[in-house]
């Protein structure tokens, strides 16, 4: 579980959260939605502990172990795939499983400079799910993904994470409803 309460955050002048507070429940999935600048990527930020500057509590126990999917990619060009997963999770075995599942079997070994957009996002996704967590944080992970791969890498996020708790952001109410998440509409 993971807990807000009165939250309060602003960025100078501006507010974007005045004494918000919220539940996340174990092995649930939320899809945090709302328009560009509203504040999603903050909220998840706070989530991870990336950001402490605001007011209020969050609370979690303090075993809880947190992955992180950013909005923007943060790959090592340098290195090939499964290199990318395998600098943080020790286990190579778990990591190629995974990045085959997420259809990336045939580019295993092939530097990121090779990779499309869409690719790089799947990367991303498998990087943090490679490691050992409890919730699953992500910023709108499957934004750059083709639309007719999208349920398939969907599916297999579902899969991969059924005993655990995600909380990701979206545009798009599809992907909530696909995904059958909670709506933490901001
Ligand atoms: N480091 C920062 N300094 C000042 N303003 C920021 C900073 N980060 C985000 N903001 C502002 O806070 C608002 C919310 O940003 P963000 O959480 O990234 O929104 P979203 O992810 O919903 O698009 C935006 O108006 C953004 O410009
Ligand atoms: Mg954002």
């Amino acid at each position: 579980m993971m807990k807000l309460e009165n939250i309060t955050k602003s960025y100078g002048e501006t507010i974007l959260f005045h004494n918000f507070s919220y539940t996340f429940e174990d092995n649930c999935i939320y899809a945090i939605t709302g328009p560009s600048g509203c504040g999603k990527t903050t909220l998840l930020r706070i989530l991870a502990g990336l950001d402490s500057d605001y007011a209020g509590q969050l609370t979690y126990s303090k075993d809880l172990k947190l992955s992180m999917v950013f909005q923007e990619d943060r790959l090592l060009n340098h290195l090939n795939v499964l290199d990318n997963v395998t600098l943080f999770s020790k286990d190579q075995k778990k990591s190629m499983a995974i990045l085959e599942h997420l259809g990336l079997k045939e580019v295993l070994f092939s530097p990121l400079s090779k990779l499309s957009g869409g690719m790089r996002r799947r990367v991303a996704i498998a990087r943090a799910m490679a490691i050992d967590y409890d919730v699953l944080l992500m910023d709108e992970p499957f934004s750059s993904i083709d639309e007719n791969l999208k349920r398939t890498i969907m599916d297999m996020v579902k899969q991969e994470t059924a005993a655990k708790q995600v909380i990701f952001v979206t545009h798009n109410p599809a992907e909530a409803t696909y995904l059958n998440a909670t709506l933490l509409p901001l």
